[in-house]
């Protein structure tokens, strides 16, 4: 698959979570396979540019390409000023949100909203293409509401104004995250237009990425809330869908190595204090399934030193491959 002049490796792409998909993050899963990992949603408003969670979330430094920056907003003018100056800081690849339904974003008609304003949708795709030299990609869901799928109609216009890839979350903006994503949307949408249609939506195995991949005809996929805390999913899918072979989740002094790379990644980059905070939800979700699990994730709850964090969940894993 192609984006632009970049040519991905595989189809297995990490979907974008605020909040979660940062660069330790994106660096892991690209590092497990997934051949595209776009950042978090960056707001497309010049007045938060200076702040500090713009300025985390813009910190691509030691990324593997391309680097896909997501930006979020609802006017033209202002978003096509925000896709410059994300690629002055160096992003490769811009990609619009047209999916997201949080209250935040809605509120200001970003986001799944937009889908409501099939022109505006025009204008927007129109300008950014128009303001950047980099390929430009949008996320959508299929529509408003489940009575308003109009995922074609807005993946038709959003090819015509330009755009070198879309990604769709199989749920509608009224839908938020209930019920079961459907990708019967998703494979009308790949049969009328010719860029790049990734399926998203409650894809958690090698299995169910296979056969989203045959329903929807799509050419890859995008893999959101399943790798949380399970960075080798990336490594599982690719490898099956490369051979039909299931792998075996990594044992688990590959599990540790991985959470504390990742740890390492967050202490980086947000300092000791944020870093450790941001790092809690991350073991929790690495350690939910595992023997004692509970006890690690209360302990590292309380704790607000990097040090005694990390030594923590080393030792954790260090017992549990003993
Ligand atoms: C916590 C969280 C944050 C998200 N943030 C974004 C975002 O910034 N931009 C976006 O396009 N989608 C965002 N999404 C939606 C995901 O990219 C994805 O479409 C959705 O989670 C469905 O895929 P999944 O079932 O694989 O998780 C977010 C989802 C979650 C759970």
């Amino acid at each position: 698959m192609k984006i632009g002049a970049y040519a991905l490796h595989n189809a297995v792409l990490v979907a974008p979570m605020a909040g979660i998909t940062d660069r330790p993050f994106r660096r892991l899963a690209r590092r497990y396979g997934a051949a595209l990992a776009v950042s978090e949603m960056v707001s497309s408003r010049p007045e938060l540019r200076g702040s500090r969670k713009t300025l985390l979330r813009l910190d691509h430094a030691g990324e593997p390409g391309p680097v896909s920056v997501q930006i979020a907003g609802s006017d033209p003018a202002m978003l096509a000023d925000a896709a410059r100056f994300n690629v002055g800081r160096g992003a490769q690849i811009i990609d619009i949100n047209m999916g997201c339904p949080a209250k935040k974003v809605c509120n200001v008609a970003a986001g799944s909203a937009l889908l409501g304003d099939e022109s505006l949708v025009a204008r927007i795709v129109e300008a950014v293409v128009a303001a950047v030299d980099v390929p430009v990609t949008v996320k959508i869901r299929t529509g408003p509401s489940p009575e308003q799928r109009n995922a074609v109609r807005i993946a038709r216009i959003i090819e015509a104004a330009g755009a070198q890839m879309l990604a769709i979350h199989g749920r509608t903006r009224a839908c938020m995250f209930e019920g079961q994503a459907e990708y019967q949307t998703i494979a009308e949408v790949k049969c009328h237009v010719a860029i790049p249609v990734i399926a998203n939506g409650d894809i958690s195995t090698p299995e169910q990425a296979k056969t989203v991949l045959q329903r929807t005809g799509a050419d890859g996929i995008m893999i959101g809330r399943a790798a949380q805390g399970r960075p080798w999913l990336f490594r599982q899918i690719t490898h099956y869908l490369a051979t039909g072979e299931l792998l075996a989740p990594p044992a688990p002094r590959e599990m540790g190595a991985a959470l504390v790379e990742h740890l390492d990644g967050l202490y980086d980059l947000y300092g000791d204090e944020q870093g450790t905070r941001v790092a809690r939800k991350h073991i929790g979700w690495a350690v939910r399934e595992l023997p004692g699990g509970d006890g690690l994730r209360a302990a590292v709850n309380g704790m607000t030193a990097a040090a005694a964090q990390r030594t923590a969940v080393n030792d954790y894993f260090e017992r549990l491959a003993a």
